[in-house]
């Protein structure tokens, strides 16, 4: 293809793409798709300037003004930022600043790059009148009634000195937690689920029924500014503006830092990075902007994007592959996972090849065929995933995907409970795949703690017919280890030592090994410290496992089946033969302080008030940040005021440091 060619193809494409992304909230390209083609039309463009006309995607900032919500012109346009892929790139952006302003260092404002979609609220006098889309960047979509429904964007802004006009720029996005709780929603109902929390904020605003975005969760984080009407009342610094939004209830992130130079840059960079993936919501990088709002005009605007500000992306969370077939995977309660395996493909920075598709029925409702062109995404420590399939690139060979009727392991059948979407294979440890799966559980850090007991050397026991049980593992001998694969004679004696000090354990952790269904940590230890005894665990009724603090009748009957088992009676038994030892821990709750509420205040001698309050509630007391007539100590010291005070007002116990530690019996 000739380059001209290429780049009325690249035109094209790159305006259906951003039809399917930002009119019909439906994007057909994960988002670094998107950029390599944009960046190939911007070569392009710069080796032709005579090639450019209006309509080029460059030419304007991306988006259409539907014609369901009535159309606002913005006061001052909403634009855009450049990307900085690479580190390069950003070290790029901080010279051309200190360039164009003729210093040697630059301040900047960073904050992060919210996966959401950019909206524009208008306050007068403090009220909020009306809120916009970005649309085209001059004009986009009223959708005032539906931010509205948002609870964290005020409706009136807090303070006295409060502008006469004010556009605050911002993001309205979802957290993960919503997202997940709204396509759970989807599901129960049949309904059409969204492939990412970006897509569903973007229809639950575009929503024409403002009760239904109410129904939905959005969030929002206030980042810039339009019109303001006296301009003088906006602050020297981009980062006194956010710090000013917030002081009128507007909701900031509180991610932000003011930086120098290329070298505070890449610290804020790698920061947010390693936090990245514990962020309760998506960002795809940090931006960066010139600190000083007199430095950012000087720099000024260049087409579509400000000189001043730069987003600096992280690795792409989604990437495309195609799915060359799919398997099942059995686990340890015997639950079938079909798995996607795929064309390998990098995605944020690994390379990935197998991607969960959770259960059957995700199979089908995402419509997932072996031979699809699929997204993939891998956040953070979360087992990758198939997002979707791209329908228009469907081969006429694809094929769908057949839940198999045994189980591929060990020939059992597999069944599906009515109310369950998970199919599970029948064979219980008669499966090996259950068996390595429960032994891998047994052995687990948080479990029974074996060290050196991975998967390569359980595949090799359960396979050569070695173990079957955990039982099996402490008649373990050196010469059965030292002879597998890949295990020398020092890590097979390692091995063997530190399944040997396994057998010391506590009761809630044995419990939790067994692998038990529905009996998780926490479980476990409500268990361990109600019955004291595996014994006592083991003789339970359904009723006395009722009694136990957190256990419905869910768990309480999984574990009269779990011990109902003979065969899991006998693992137990010969467990407890082979020396293992259980001890409980002791409770630290005091029963005479159990459910008391202290207030803690002043300067106390020796214990910071964290301290003192992690000692009151280890005990079972609670800790309140105000005196009432429910409150039954105060404990206080140095300069302690109006709590003080009132607790001798209501006649509630006062405490020294010295007497609360009496208290809590710990001196
Ligand atoms: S500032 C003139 N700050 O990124 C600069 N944008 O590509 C205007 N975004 O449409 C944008 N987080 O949807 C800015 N902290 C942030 C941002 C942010 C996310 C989005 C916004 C905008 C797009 C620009």
């Amino acid at each position: 293809m000739s380059d001209s060619a290429r780049y009325s193809w690249l035109k094209d494409e790159l305006a259906s793409l951003d039809h399917a992304y930002y009119v019909l909230d439906e994007p057909i390209l994960p988002d670094i798709e998107y950029d390599k083609l944009y960046r190939e039309l911007l070569a392009l463009e710069q080796l032709h300037p005579e090639w450019v006309t209006p309509d080029s995607p460059s030419q304007r900032v991306s988006g259409h003004v539907g014609d369901l919500f009535s159309e606002v012109k913005h006061v001052v346009p909403m634009l855009s930022l450049n990307n900085a892929l690479e580190d390069k790139e950003a070290a790029a952006f901080d010279k051309r600043c200190r360039d164009g302003l003729n210093l040697t260092s630059v301040e900047y404002a960073a904050e992060l790059k919210f996966d959401g979609l950019a909206v524009s609220l208008r306050y007068e006098k403090g009220l909020l009148t009306q809120a916009a889309t970005r649309g085209d960047g001059y004009s986009g979509e009223d959708v005032t009634a539906n931010i509205r429904t948002i609870k964290a964007i005020p409706l009136k802004l807090r303070g006295e000195s409060l502008p006469d006009i004010l556009d605050v720029r911002g993001e309205v996005f979802m957290t993960h937690k919503d997202f997940e709780a709204l396509n759970q929603a989807a599901i129960a109902k049949s309904e059409k689920t969204f492939a990412n929390p970006r897509n569903a904020a973007a229809g639950s605003l575009r929503q024409l029924d403002p009760k239904i975005t109410a129904q939905r969760t959005l969030s929002f984080f206030a980042y810039g500014i339009g019109q303001c009407e006296p301009s003088s009342l906006i602050p020297k610094t981009h980062f006194e503006l956010l710090n000013l939004y917030q002081s009128w209830g507007l909701p900031v992130c509180e991610h932000r830092a003011v930086v120098q130079s290329i070298d505070g840059l890449m610290n804020f960079y790698q920061g947010m990075g390693a936090l990245r993936d514990q962020l309760p919501y998506d960002i795809d990088g940090v931006v960066y902007k010139v600190n000083s709002r007199d430095l950012q005009e000087d720099l000024g605007y260049v087409s579509r994007a400000p000189r001043f500000a730069v987003a600096h992306k992280y690795p792409a969370q989604e990437a495309l592959t195609t799915v060359l077939g799919i398997d099942v995977q059995v686990g340890r309660t015997g639950a079938i996972t079909p798995v996607a395996r795929l064309s390998p493909v990098v995605v944020g920075g690994v390379t990935v090849t197998n991607a969960t598709l959770h259960n059957e029925d995700e199979v089908r409702r995402k419509d997932i065929h072996i031979g699809d062109t699929v997204i993939v995404r891998r956040a953070g420590d979360v087992i990758p995933e198939v997002v979707s399939a791209i329908k228009d690139k469907r081969p006429p060979t694809a094929t769908t995907f057949m839940m198999p009727i045994h189980c591929p392991i060990c020939g059992s059948h597999i069944e599906k409970q009515v109310d369950e979407a998970v199919a599970r294979c029948s064979g219980g440890l008669f499966c090996p795949a259950q068996r390595k799966q429960a032994l891998l559980h047994f052995a687990q850090r948080r479990a029974m703690d074996i060290d050196g007991l991975g998967e390569k050397i359980v595949d090799q026991l359960v396979d050569l017919e070695i173990v079957r049980t955990p039982a099996d593992l402490y008649r373990l001998g050196l010469m059965a280890l030292a002879n597998l694969d890949r295990m020398g004679e020092k890590s097979a004696e390692n091995l063997l030592q530190a399944i040997h000090h396994s057998r010391k354990n506590t009761l809630a952790r044995f419990i939790f090994a067994l692998g038990i269904r529905h009996v998780g940590e926490s479980t476990a230890k409500d268990l361990a410290k109600h019955f004291g005894s595996i014994d006592q665990v083991m003789s339970a009724t359904e009723e006395e496992f009722l009694q136990v603090n957190d256990v419905g009748p869910v768990v309480a009957q999984s574990l009269v089946s779990f011990f109902s088992e003979s065969h899991n009676r006998e693992v137990i038994e010969q467990l407890l033969a082979s020396g293992i030892e259980l001890q409980v821990e002791q409770s630290s709750i005091l029963p005479e302080l159990l459910g008391k509420t202290f207030v803690l205040t002043g300067t106390l001698p020796t214990l910071s008030r964290d301290e003192a309050k992690a000692m009151l509630e280890k005990a079972g007391a609670k800790v309140a940040g105000s005196v009432s007539a429910k409150t039954h100590y105060v404990v206080a010291g140095e300069e302690a005021g109006s709590k003080l005070e009132k607790a001798q007002e209501l006649g509630i116990a006062v405490l020294d440091e010295e007497q609360m530690l009496k208290l809590l019996q710990l001196k």
